[in-house]
């Protein structure tokens, strides 16, 4: 186990407090922003569609955190001071604000290949600066071409096809020892026993919690070689 973190508990008081706080100011900074990610996605697509960029399309399925549950899974995970928070594919910036928010990370970074979506975290990264002191960062290009470096790397990966879901899997061998993945279930042919076969992961816990407009399986892994 990497020395950044101790292993999880449940929040106690003051963090459930703050679940509630990072919920609200989250809740209020998007709901200024006059656009819905939802529909920023589908536009996206149906727009690659009428193109005939089908494959390109199926790529950017879009799917978004609930921000009290994550903000609860983040805290109960009881990270040391200094830890980096990294989004694969962040869409409008959701998770990496709710991150941010938590205080329980000194940078929180998203990568999202639509600018559409990346502009719409940058516009809520200007709101949610004032609030916090941790470093945010958007980064607008393809997940594959970064470096996936950071303590905590959120894969909501349920949304990647079948041929993302194998570039994960070989990006992971470049992850560093002791980084804690929080990845959403998948639905593709490569399901999580794969993934951590592949992968040297160490599965750490699952849990369902709230996910979009339902519910969703999260699982914990360490890289562990
Ligand atoms: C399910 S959404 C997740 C949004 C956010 N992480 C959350 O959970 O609230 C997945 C996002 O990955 C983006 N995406 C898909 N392929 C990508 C790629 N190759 N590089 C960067 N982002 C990508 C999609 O556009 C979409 O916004």
């Amino acid at each position: 186990m990497s020395s950044s973190k101790k292993r999880r508990r449940e929040p106690g008081p003051a963090g459930l407090h703050n679940i509630q706080v990072v919920d609200n100011e989250v809740s209020r900074v998007y709901s200024k922003l006059g656009r819905d990610a939802y529909t920023v996605a589908r536009e996206h697509r149906a727009k690659l569609r009428s193109e005939g960029k089908y494959s390109e399309s199926e790529a950017l399925q879009y799917g978004e955190i609930d921000c009290a549950a994550f903000s609860r899974l983040l805290v109960g995970l009881e990270l040391d001071s200094g830890a980096s928070f990294l989004d694969i594919g962040s869409g409008s910036g959701k998770a990496v604000h709710v991150a941010a928010s938590t205080g329980t990370f000194s940078k929180a970074t998203g990568v999202e290949i639509v600018e559409d979506l990346h502009m719409m975290a940058l516009k809520a990264k200007d709101e949610m600066e004032k609030t916090t002191i941790t470093e945010i960062h958007f980064i607008n290009d393809d997940c594959f071409n970064c470096e996936w470096h950071a303590t905590v790397l959120f894969l909501p990966i349920t949304c990647f096809t079948p041929e993302m879901v194998v570039c994960v899997c070989e990006k992971m061998k470049t992850v560093q020892k002791g980084c804690l993945i929080l990845c959403t279930s998948t639905l593709t042919p490569l399901d999580d026993d794969s993934l951590c076969g592949a992968t040297s992961l160490k599965r750490l816990s699952k849990t369902r919690i709230r996910y979009g407009k339902g519910t969703m399986e999260f699982t914990v892994y360490e890289k562990i070689s």
